[in-house]
């Protein structure tokens, strides 16, 4: 398999944090995690500051971009104040979520049609110092077609319907996503727009997604943090990798 069609893993660490800050102590400590995550094969570590900061910390940013040999996807929301955090470490990714404090975890994704304008001014200095700009989106045209406008190089497709119609057991649900996916993928590489995607992904949900050929990076957190409790974080991302290079040749 040629490095370009090389299905890429994101390791999310957030809620290692998560743990940590349950007793507001130094461990577990997220940048340990990204380290082992680097040597299990992750591509790419992916972190979430979060206006509340209720997981990943300023420090664990400034420690990320210290200590990480594979690239850094910072996501966050699209306000002045993420803007300036971006701008001073210049992460090689930066991932634009909606974000709204009493959300558990990220809904939706982005509404950029409707609010194209001012995001084309706030993702042109992110640009301009070297970040390749990700929007975090449903698999719907409109948002699509608006990303692309924008100037935003990347796109992640928002994977959490498929996974809950999924793990409730809507078998014409989960379909209905899967495709709307499949065909949102197909249709974003068309326009030059690189195509990740990532949300509520497990071992049982991952493969349809990664057997997307105009896929290249999948974004993965939650479960492989839980599944690390039961076998340890290294054998936890081992078969994800597995499994998504097994969707991937199949
Ligand atoms: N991608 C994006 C843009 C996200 O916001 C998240 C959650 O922070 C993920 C991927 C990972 O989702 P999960 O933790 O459910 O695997």
């Amino acid at each position: 398999m040629s490095a370009e069609q090389k299905l890429r893993l994101g390791v999310n660490i957030d809620h290692v944090a998560t743990v940590r800050n349950a007793r507001g102590g130094a461990y577990p400590d997220p940048l340990r995690a990204a380290k082992m995550a680097e040597e299990a094969g992750a591509d790419g570590i992916t972190a979430h500051l979060r206006e509340d900061r209720r997981h990943i910390s300023d420090a664990d940013i400034e420690g990320l971009m210290q200590v990480l040999s594979v690239p850094l996807n910072f996501e966050m929301a699209a306000t002045e104040e993420m803007q300036k955090i971006a701008l001073r470490h210049k992460p090689h990714a930066v991932c634009i979520v909606p974000e709204k404090r009493e959300e558990r975890t990220t809904e939706g994704g982005l509404e950029v049609a409707r609010e194209e304008n001012r995001l084309a001014h706030y993702i042109a200095p992110l640009r301009e110092a070297g970040c390749r700009v990700s929007i975090f989106i449903a698999a719907d045209k409109r948002q699509i077609d608006a990303a692309h406008r924008i100037g935003a190089e990347v796109i992640e497709l928002h994977t959490g319907a498929y996974c809950d119609a999924h793990a409730e057991g809507d078998v014409d649900a989960r379909d209905r996503e899967l495709a709307a996916l499949r065909e949102m993928s197909a249709y974003a590489h068309s326009l030059g727009l690189e195509v990740h995607a990532g949300h509520g992904l497990n071992y049982e949900t991952v493969q349809p997604i990664a057997a997307f050929p105009e896929v290249r990076e999948l974004n993965i957190g939650h479960f492989i943090i839980g599944e690390a409790i039961f076998r340890g974080l290294t054998p936890a991302i081992t078969e994800m990798r597995r499994l998504m290079d097994e969707a991937r040749d199949g």
